[in-house]
């Protein structure tokens, strides 16, 4: 009983998290460079504060963050070093497209990540490309309002064909757009949405998914036409809402808010909207903007394999909004007493990750990806930078038993597992570097102190024996 043969072991990162060069060889400003570190990032982040350009009071960690731009080659050394077969990363739309709307790719942009696959391939690292982590070009924002305007879906199906062309063969793995459903709790960040006041906030959410829902199954259709070859996957931020007790209010509560997460993937994974949303929506009168074509195009072009993202589990209750919530924005959960939290109240919960699985797997049918799972913590590194991160090494390792027992005792199909943030990056609710999740350690701070230095943490020797185990062995 084990992992199978060819299993995905490897890492996640975002390029805005981590690239850094904003403004390098032609690269455009995107929503995800506008949200600054501090106590307006919420604000800014879930649409209610208007950043459409920087300003001098805040600092926008995102501009610089670790250099990737120029560190790319040591940083797949590292992942190499440690026995990747498998590098998650997203597209910054930015560099290809600056303004989005164009009609001709930046073509540094364009060389840039081919030099970068080249570079994964050299060592036998596997691709697996997110079309769009959270960025959206603000020039998109600005002119068209972002995904609320069915303009978006040229202006996405013009990158797709652009690089599944240019990158035919060398990459095979894609995913649509990551965590589509954290449009709901962060619209900014995650699609570029910033509501005027007298605007239906859920109604242009609803809008724009639907954009985004088409979208990604035009990308599905033309990433096969290109190459039969080519995997495209759905990515969700999978949040196990437990309900809080066994009260049948708080377990309606539960499913409620799986569905409203879960509504997207039966969308991307069987080709129609549910009859649970469609009527939600008709109650709150809102009507998605279908098209003649939309439903046929849905209904042809489901995805290959559920992406998922797992952190933490979240508890739900039918009471009131409770104030003790815990967690951050896209986490957000009353406390579970049964469980301990991560210093960012995201608690720990390794058998969620496996119920997670059997849901999913239930739910579509279709192969499962674990596209990210970590933990952020404070690390405390000696006078050489090193960290030993036993904590981290628990969380993980807790983790991969508990997905090896759904792949063994459930007979889960399950294709990989990359681990968020393998190098440490900017957070993406927070906006810090403090909270880290890698295994390499990056000397830079909150606020852009650091040499950028990377250095081999403890939990590194340990995942590349978990790797060349295939999972077997996760002593420590
Ligand atoms: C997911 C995102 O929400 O979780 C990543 O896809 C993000 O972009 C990760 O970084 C961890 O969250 P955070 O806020 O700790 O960076």
């Amino acid at each position: 009983m084990s992992f199978r043969k060819d299993f995905l072991w490897g890492g996640a990162t975002a390029a805005n998290q981590c690239e850094g060069a904003y403004a390098v060889d032609g690269r455009g400003i995107a929503n995800v460079d506008l949200s600054p570190i501090g106590e307006d990032r919420i604000k800014v982040i879930t649409g209610k504060l208007k950043m459409f350009d920087f300003d001098d009071q805040h600092f926008y960690p995102a501009r610089e963050a670790i250099d990737m731009y120029h560190h790319y080659k040591e940083d797949i050394a590292l992942f190499a070093d440690m026995g990747f077969r498998v590098y998650r990363l997203s597209i910054a739309w930015s560099r290809i497209f600056p303004k989005g709307d164009e009609l001709e790719p930046n073509e540094a942009g364009l060389q840039f990540y081919e030099d970068l696959f080249n570079e994964c391939r050299k060592y036998n690292i596997e691709p697996l490309v997110t079309i769009t982590h959270f960025d959206c070009p603000i020039h998109l924002v600005k002119e068209y309002g972002a995904w609320r305007n069915r303009k978006l879906i040229v202006f996405y199906e013009r990158l797709c064909r652009v690089i599944f062309n240019r990158y035919k063969g060398l990459v095979k793995y894609w995913i649509t757009f990551n965590e589509i459903n954290a449009i709901l709790e962060a619209p900014f960040l995650a699609a570029g949405l910033y509501f005027e006041e007298h605007e239906d906030v859920e109604a242009v959410k609803y809008i724009a998914s639907h954009h985004e829902l088409v979208a990604s199954a035009l990308a599905t259709k033309i990433a096969h036409e290109v190459d039969p070859e080519n995997k495209v996957g759905c990515m969700l931020a999978a949040l196990a809402p437990y309900p809080q007790t066994c009260n049948p209010e708080d377990i309606w509560k539960s499913k409620q808010a799986e569905n409203e997460s879960y509504f997207f993937i039966d969308v991307q994974a069987r080709g129609e909207y549910p009859a649970y949303v469609l009527k939600a929506l008709e109650r709150k009168n809102i009507t998605l903007p279908f098209q003649d074509g939309d439903r046929e195009l849905l209904k042809e072009n489901t995805v290959d394999f559920i992406g998922f993202s797992y952190y933490s589990s979240t508890v739900v209750s039918a009471a009131p909004k409770s104030t003790d919530s815990i967690g951050g924005v896209l986490l957000s959960s009353l406390p579970n007493p049964y469980l301990k939290a991560s210093e960012w109240g995201q608690q720990i919960d390794p058998l969620g990750l496996r119920i997670t699985m059997n849901t999913l797997y239930d739910r579509y049918q279709k192969p499962l990806f674990i596209v990210e799972n970590g933990l952020g913590a404070v690390d405390i590194p000696d006078k050489n930078n090193y960290v030993e991160d036993d904590y981290r090494i628990k969380y993980l390792s807790d983790h991969i038993k508990a997905m090896r027992d759904g792949v063994n005792y459930d007979g889960i199909d399950l294709l990989g597992y990359t681990v968020w943030g393998p190098i440490d990056l900017v957070s993406a609710e927070s906006g810090e570097m403090k909270k880290r999740y890698g295994f390499i350690h990056v000397d830079r701070d909150n606020f852009g102190q650091g040499t950028l230095k990377r250095t081999k943490k403890k939990s590194f020797e340990w995942y590349k024996k978990v790797i060349s185990s295939n999972g077997e062995d996760l002593n420590y």
